[in-house]
């Protein structure tokens, strides 16, 4: 059932405040006027969209709808005198009549009242009043029993001929187009309303638009890397692992501290960033590493993966050695790897195992380490 769309925002917008006129404010980055209007331009039987506006917005109406396919007629002193021009704008058999501050009208609700008028010359949507009434007067209060009463919204929707006869047959101004119709005799069914479709009116509305409105954030997206390093022993002075000195009759040996558990971290974190691995950013055959802090690689390697847009979760390294003890240096070992990369203590896991004397680790031959980072590209 193709219709014609008449939008009436030819109000100034009084009880919202703020500078512009509330119809042409931004609601989640759109206009509030353009959000009404693409709601009906989406819809497949919508034909026309003709918009009611103030003379004194046509600057603001041009901005706002740059690019959609609306005409504007202009607007009258009141409500009914604003749907009227649209009215005689109208070029369709049926009219839907929507105030231009309910940018949440929906396409179901659009359908309800398509297919109510098929059996009615007037449809419109309405809600059950849910909270008790009363009427003030004078001093008092008078309970007022709300059975049968409803909350009308629009669109209000109409066979074009029968609306614009009960326009014909009277010059009041009405709140809305039931009140119009029923004036006129025209019979009017009604259709279940929505709670989101609400009337942009005072200005602590338009937070609540923007949050039905604004598009769901993109949920985060975690990655992982995984790193494996092993670095030969040999009798010495001790050795760092995990960032954490260790007095011990052994040595590592490599070009750098040779330090196998941030080694393994470090290509993790890289792979997290997709940035390639750690022989890439540090050869082993540049002198400028010889003897370095791996630490150093690592913040590095946090850097790449900041630039890339990934925020460490957590990190998990293994050391495989049948010595040294691992587990008197793990909470160290927690904490400087934690200030390293920023994450909490509780965020990083040290683990330790031997492998039965077997393998080069077993034979204490060298120490191997592999290590998982977890971060969120938000
Ligand atoms: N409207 C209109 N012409 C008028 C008055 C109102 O087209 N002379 C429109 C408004 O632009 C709005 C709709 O009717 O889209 C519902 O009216 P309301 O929410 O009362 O808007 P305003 O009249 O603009 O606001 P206020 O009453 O706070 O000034
Ligand atoms: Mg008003």
């Amino acid at each position: 059932m193709g219709f014609s769309a008449l939008i009436v925002a030819a109000g100034s917008g009084e009880r919202a405040g703020g500078g512009l006129p509330k119809q042409y404010r931004a609601i989640a980055g759109k206009p509030l006027l353009r959000w009404t209007a693409e709601a009906f331009a989406r819809h497949p039987g919508c034909e026309e969209i003709v918009i009611a506006i103030h003379p004194d917005h046509r600057a603001h109406f041009e901005s706002a709808m740059a690019g959609l396919n609306v005409r504007a007629v202009e607007g009258g002193a009141d409500r009914t005198a604003s749907v009227r021009a649209c009215l005689n704008a109208a070029n369709f058999e049926h009219v839907l009549i929507h105030d231009g501050a309910r940018p949440l009208v929906g396409e179901a609700l659009i359908d309800r009242l398509l297919s109510a008028l098929q059996t009615s010359p007037g449809a419109a949507p309405a809600l059950p009043v849910t909270d008790a009434l009363v009427r003030q007067d004078g001093d008092g209060v008078q309970a007022v029993d709300r059975a049968g009463l409803q909350r009308m919204q629009t669109p209000q929707a109409f066979r074009a001929d029968a609306i614009r006869a009960a326009f014909e047959a009277t010059e009041a101004a009405f709140p809305d187009e039931v009140s119009l119709a029923r004036a006129a005799g025209l019979e009017v069914a009604l259709v279940a309303g929505e709670e989101a479709n609400i009337k942009i009116t005072w200005p602590e509305d338009f937070a609540r638009a923007e949050r039905l409105l604004a598009p769901a954030p993109s949920p985060a997206l975690t990655v992982t890397g995984t790193g494996y390093d092993v670095h030969r022993v040999r009798p010495g002075k001790g050795l760092t692992l995990c960032g954490v000195f260790i007095d011990h009759p052994l040595e590592l040996v490599g070009h750098s501290d040779a330090d196998v558990g941030l080694h393994a971290l470090t290509d993790a974190i890289l792979g997290a960033a997709g940035a390639g691995d750690i022989g890439q950013h540090f050869p082993p055959t540049d002198p400028q590493w010889k003897g370095a802090d791996s630490a150093q690689f690592l913040v590095h390697a946090l850097k790449l993966a900041r630039e890339a847009g990934v925020e460490p979760v957590h990190a998990d390294i293994t050391l495989i050695c049948e010595a040294p003890k691992i587990g008197p240096h793990r909470e160290a070992m927690k904490r400087r790897v934690a200030e390293l990369t920023g994450l909490p203590p509780v965020r990083v896991n040290i683990k330790a195992t031997t492998s039965e004397k077997l393998g080069f680790t077993g034979r204490g031959e060298g120490i191997a380490a592999q290590a998982a980072f977890t971060g969120r590209i938000s």
